[in-house]
């Protein structure tokens, strides 16, 4: 007899009188088949799992664990399992496939969830596998809930060939159709290689693990070969190249318990899906808020970096934030927070990389931050500082204007409540851009500092007066004069107030309280779009 079927089979007893099985021992081998599952007694995964322990790496159900509420997930094709053909041992492949998958809850509200466990197969990606990938995707669809995915996997599951390309696509095309339907977020907690990692690039947040996720299309030995330079897993692809380098990585954590935590944090921001709001919290009096220090936080001198993240912190509720590519294009900072209680997506110019210019990678990453936002009704707050686009023959030559457009493109089309503030200086394109009243910002805020002008003075008079001053008999005391005259003419911060480009210039003590009254206002905004398929977004 079956010794792993339960007690019922051994005492060869109890037939009921219909000739099945009694309830209670289909009932113990079903308990004690799942526990075979969970504990893999038979897949001999003992060493996998202690090799997984050795790396710091936890298994896929312990991290389902860490991300979950207690007790509330709950699993589906749990005794799903591969073609025994592509098995090539002659036996039968591991129930579940190599990836565990089903919902819970983060905070009560439900989200959908995979996790590949690296101790079966690598986690490499089979038909079975991927067809439970699918059948969560379309189930969170469906319902309208979060994906989340924990990818630790060696890739396209080599024994199943083409049929594991085919997984792969299938999972590619349900991440598009549900692109700013639900929110998808990506953690990679291991290996991610090849078009596997296309997978991640298209969620809309991805999380690496330093010290042990990697993601690369082609790994070290294709690169030796095909190159010739020699590469390590981690130069290649790990957390931190993609944290700071590519911009593959939306958020770098140093461990895994501390990434899901994070995972949480970011869930607890965010809507369900398009047609829901984020959740709120009570408000808390922000309309009336007083914060002196943000005049102290920003030097008057427009040439005297400071670091945007501490005026976020003052205009945003208990100081907390979740920035998004927080050490790649740090020139420009993207973050969710909330204000009285209500979610919004922070963008600003940062003074303290770059002195704040544009530049491609900044358009690209706030970019991709504002669709986010448009796609998910999260109002937007924009603080700007921005001296303009960085010049040079690099940035040209890599295609700034295209890429520079991206940024325009997105706040172009964001039919979000969305509020300007323009902290210091804004000059010529980068201020267009920057959510100016002109793209259609609803609500513009300026502070007596601001220096809202084509170019700055300097630049300008340079520009205008050439001619007179190469023909002045003193040159620089002309300049100064032409730049004074010019300064007081253009750039005076009540210029733009009074051609109704900015709406209200601002105590910066009252920032917090006016952004939160400004957001209060248009928060029933409505934006009818033209018919069509879809915009040409500059790619
Ligand atoms: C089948 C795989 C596998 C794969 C790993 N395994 N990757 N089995 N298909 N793709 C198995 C191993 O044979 C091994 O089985 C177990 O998983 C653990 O793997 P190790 O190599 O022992 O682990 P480690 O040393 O940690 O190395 C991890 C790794 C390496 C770097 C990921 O396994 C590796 O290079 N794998 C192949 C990666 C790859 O080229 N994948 C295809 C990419 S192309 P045993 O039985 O020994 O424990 C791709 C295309 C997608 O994915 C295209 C989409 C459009």
């Amino acid at each position: 007899p079956d010794r792993r079927r339960g007690d019922g089979v051994r005492a060869g007893a109890a037939h009921r009188e219909d000739g099945r099985a009694p309830r209670t021992r289909s009932m113990a081998a079903l308990r004690a088949r799942r526990e075979e599952v969970r504990d893999r007694i038979l897949t001999g995964a003992a060493d996998a799992v202690q090799r997984q322990r050795a790396l710091g790496k936890r298994t896929a159900r312990e991290r389902l664990e860490l991300l979950l509420d207690e007790d509330s997930f709950v699993e589906i094709d749990m005794f799903r399992r591969g073609r025994a053909e592509a098995a090539g041992r002659g036996g039968e492949l591991p129930h579940t496939d190599g990836v565990v998958a089903g919902s819970g809850t983060i905070d009560g509200r439900r989200v959908f969830v995979y996790a590949q466990d690296f101790t079966i197969l690598g986690g490499s990606l089979g038909t079975a596998h991927a067809e439970k990938i699918h059948k969560v995707m379309d189930m969170a669809l469906a319902a309208g809930a979060p994906l989340i995915g924990l990818n630790d996997s060696g890739g396209a599951r080599i024994q199943e060939g083409a049929s594991a390309l085919h997984g792969y696509g299938g999972i590619f095309r349900r991440h598009v159709q549900a692109s700013g339907v639900i929110p998808q977020i990506s953690v990679v907690m291991g290996p991610c290689a090849g078009g596997a990692a296309y997978s991640p690039a298209l969620t809309d947040f991805t999380f690496m693990v330093r010290g042990t996720a990697q993601m690369y299309l082609t790994g070290p030995d294709v690169v030796e070969a095909v190159s010739g330079e020699r590469v390590s897993h981690a130069e290649l692809g790990g957390a931190d190249v993609h944290g700071r380098l590519s911009g593959v990585a939306s958020v770098v954590c140093d461990d895994e318990e501390g990434c899901l935590e994070e995972v949480r944090y970011l869930v607890s921001m965010l809507p369900s899906n398009n047609l829901d709001t984020a959740p709120r919290t009570p408000p808390c009096g922000a309309e009336r808020d007083e914060r002196p220090r943000l005049a102290e936080i920003v030097p008057a001198d427009p040439g005297r970096p400071y670091d945007m993240r501490l005026v976020v912190a003052e205009l945003v509720d208990d100081g907390e934030f979740f920035e998004v590519h927080e050490e790649w294009a740090p020139n420009v900072v993207c973050a969710l927070a909330r204000i009285d209680g209500e979610v919004v997506g922070v963008v600003g110019n940062q003074p303290m990389a770059l002195a704040g210019v544009l530049d491609i990678p900044a358009a690209e990453k706030a970019a991709r931050f504002v669709r986010f936002c448009d796609a998910f009704n999260i109002p937007l707050v924009t603080l700007v500082d921005v001296p303009g686009f960085l010049p040079g023959t690099g940035q040209e030559h890599a295609g700034a204007i295209r890429h520079g457009a991206k940024l325009l493109y997105a706040y172009c089309e964001a039919t979000v409540p969305r509020v300007q503030v323009v902290v210091r200086k804004a000059y010529g394109g980068a201020y267009i851009v920057m959510d100016s009243r002109s793209v259609g910002s609803d609500l513009s805020l300026a502070w007596p500092t601001n220096e809202i002008a084509v170019m700055g003075a300097e630049g300008a008079v340079n520009v205008v007066h050439r001619r007179r001053l190469a023909a002045a008999a003193e040159p620089e005391r002309l300049r100064a004069e032409l730049t004074a005259e010019y300064a007081e003419r253009f750039m005076h911060p009540y210029y733009a107030a009074e051609r109704g480009l900015v709406d209200e210039v601002i105590d910066p003590a009252l920032t917090r309280a006016a952004v939160a009254r400004g957001l209060a206002m248009m928060r029933d905004k409505r934006v009818p779009g033209p018919r069509r398929k879809h915009g040409n977004v500059p790619l």
